[in-house]
């Protein structure tokens, strides 16, 4: 969604913001649009450029940023319209009346109908629908009471309500940027001669090393070189430093045809990464970053995940190694429901937030209703330092690098894995495992990023099975007990990807009405590895064969009997019964990813969606 680059002290930082944008834009954006503080002293001014062309928005900047005189200091913003249509009028940056001051922002400011009006009775020019803009107007007259930019941006948010992240530049102090934010994240660059401020890590990555987090409520003053911060009463606050492994390079498609395959490819990685050091053969699992937490793992008597998306068929597939393996009372919530709910939690109560981005906003919404109804509280995120992993009481990391591409791939098999460990690893301080049970499944575990591997090394058969399923417009997702988040996921990447028509289903639940929707032109995709209730899975496939469907099967390697009453299979290395969500869903990416390739989508920008939701 939004996102936010801001610059000052470089060389060129038209060329600057325009690198950062670029860099941003996989968060999903409509518009786009940049500010330049231009000349000196008396001469000092704006330039502004916009662009509402959707996804060429950034592209047609750079052109019309070929005539721009040059900056000092400067804003971007790419925008994901929420108030107000996606135009070139509603894009960022906004200005105030003067024409001075330039506001970038990312999330909802929820009283801004009340702050327009009394801008508009002090006879304030508005001239866009966003609710961004009354953060101008509102500097703008902080400023005219003889405030300088940090004091007067500290009196505007203190009246603001709602999430936001806000950079903005002054033409009366050309070389300053000051920025500030509430729950929405925001980044502070610094070097030698120069400083940035960006909603994400991936915008800064090219420009410095040296990185903080802003705090909540805190403001910062970004000149080149130099950085203070306040907090929201004006006391001087030390800035938090922000560790990041990834290199620019990470954020680059190196040579694969868009970042999706690049990022299937690279999940064996993504898994030994996530693994590293963190399971021993043995069977003891290492959670560092939870050794400060033990205790309160030892009382905990039930979790519940929270998570959207993948990130809750992640945690489908979690809850139930919890079950199975550390015997605890497991459920799994979508968190937009979860976080309006009432729901009952108590200090034994453990609550599992998982998110890629650590920023999307029902997740975190829904982990902070959790520790105030009592509940203690992890996060597993991709993203170190983000919004989740601060708000937490505990924190793991998986080790995906950054996913730009909009589905999610790499990151949701590593949100598994390390599900799986944590399972072991409470399984283990509960007692509630044998050593042999435990060396087996950490064998299994630390096998898991080959087998992975292995099953890449098929996608050739994989995109052959795709090939034949291109002109079909609905197809079934089924699955049973850990198949059916599976299964959940399957359908969520055809749908998002290739615009397909996709319902997963319980297989057992078939007979109770979806069996009706099946005929000769219905397609079952059906996740058929050998476990416990696989006997009964081989059931429902006859089931729907037998009404002339289509049945194509992701099996084990070898099942024969499988593949006998299917149509087509995607087969997969074996492994634990439990542990096979990882594998198995590497075919239905490919699956996804080829057909919509084959109908000519954009994979890395699925139509309507964006990478990070940051509003409801
Ligand atoms: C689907 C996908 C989304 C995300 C969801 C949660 O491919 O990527 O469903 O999983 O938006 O995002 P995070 O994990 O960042 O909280």
């Amino acid at each position: 969604m939004c996102g936010i680059i801001a610059v000052t002290g470089v060389e060129d930082p038209l060329s600057t913001l325009l690198e950062g944008l670029e860099l941003l834009e996989y968060r999903g954006y409509d518009s786009a649009g940049i500010a330049l503080v231009t000349g000196e002293g008396d001469e000092a001014g704006l330039f502004r450029l916009r662009s509402a062309v959707r996804a060429q928005s950034i592209a047609e900047l750079a052109r019309l940023g070929a005539g721009a005189p040059r900056g000092r200091a400067g804003l971007g913003h790419t925008r994901w319209a929420t108030h107000g249509a996606p135009t070139e009028e509603n894009a960022h940056p906004h200005l105030d009346c003067t024409g001075r001051v330039a506001v970038v922002h990312n999330g909802i400011i929820e009283n801004h109908r009340e702050l327009a009006a009394k801008l508009d009775a002090a006879g304030h020019r508005r001239t866009s629908a966003t609710d961004s803009e009354v953060v101008a107007h509102l500097v703008e007259a902080e400023l005219e009471t003889g405030a300088d930019l940090l004091e007067a941006v500290r009196r505007s948010a203190a009246v603001l309500r709602g999430d936001y992240a806000l950079a903005i530049s002054y033409a009366g102090e050309p070389d300053t940027l000051v920025a500030t934010r509430r729950t929405s994240p925001l980044i502070i660059g610094r070097t030698e001669r120069a400083g940035v401020v960006a909603s994400d890590i991936a915008a800064v990555l090219g420009t410095t090393r040296e990185l903080y987090a802003l705090g909540d409520g805190e403001i910062a003053v970004v000149r080149p070189g130099s950085l203070e911060v306040v907090d929201a009463a004006g006391e001087p606050v030390e800035p938090s430093p922000l560790r990041v492994a990834w290199g620019v390079q990470a954020a680059r498609r190196d040579g694969y045809e868009d970042f999706m395959s690049k990022e299937i490819h690279e999940q064996p990685r993504a898994l030994a990464d996530t693994l590293l050091e963190r399971v021993l053969p043995e069977g003891t699992t290492e959670l560092e970053e939870l050794a400060a937490f033990e205790d309160e793992l030892r009382r905990v008597e039930r979790v519940v995940v929270v998570a959207c998306g993948s990130s809750f068929h992640a945690g489908e597939i979690g809850r139930l190694a919890l079950e199975r393996w550390a015997k605890l009372p497991a459920t799994a919530e979508i968190a937009s429901e979860f976080r309006y709910r009432e729901p009952v939690l108590d200090d034994r109560t453990l609550v599992v937030a998982i998110s890629q981005s650590g920023e999307t906003v029902d997740t975190y919404h829904a982990l902070a209703e959790a520790a105030r109804r009592g509940a203690r509280t992890m996060a597993i995120t991709n993203v170190v330092d983000s919004l989740m992993a601060r708000e937490a009481d505990a924190v793991i990391y998986t080790r995906a690098g950054p996913e730009i591409g909009v589905a999610s791939t790499k990151c949701h098999v590593a949100q598994i894995i390390l599900f799986q460990v944590f399972a072991l690893h409470l399984a283990r301080l509960r007692g509630s495992l044998g050593e042999d049970e435990l060396a087996r499944l950490a064998r299994e575990i630390e096998a898991l990023p080959g087998l992975v591997a292995e099953a890449l090394g098929r996608s050739d058969e994989y995109a052959a099975v795709a090939a034949r399923l291109a002109e079909v417009n609905d197809v079934f997702f089924l699955g049973r007990n850990v198949g059916y988040p599976v299964a959940l996921e399957g359908a969520l990447k055809l749908k998002e990807l290739a615009y397909v028509r996709a319902e997963a289903y319980a297989a057992g639940e078939m007979k109770h009405g979806p069996i009706s929707l099946i005929d000769r032109h219905a397609v079952a995709v059906v996740v058929a590895n050998r476990g416990a209730l696989w006997p009964k899975l081989l059931a429902n496939i006859e089931e729907i064969k037998a009404r002339g469907a289509t049945v194509v099967a992701v099996t084990d390697e070898g099942d024969e009997e499988t593949g006998r009453l299917a149509d087509h299979v995607l087969e997969v290395p074996a492994t634990d019964e439990l542990l096979a969500p990882v594998v198995s869903v590497v075919p239905l990416q490919v699956l996804a990813y080829s057909v919509a390739k084959a109908r000519g989508n954009d994979v890395d920008r699925p139509r309507n969606l964006a990478k990070v939701v940051t509003v409801e």
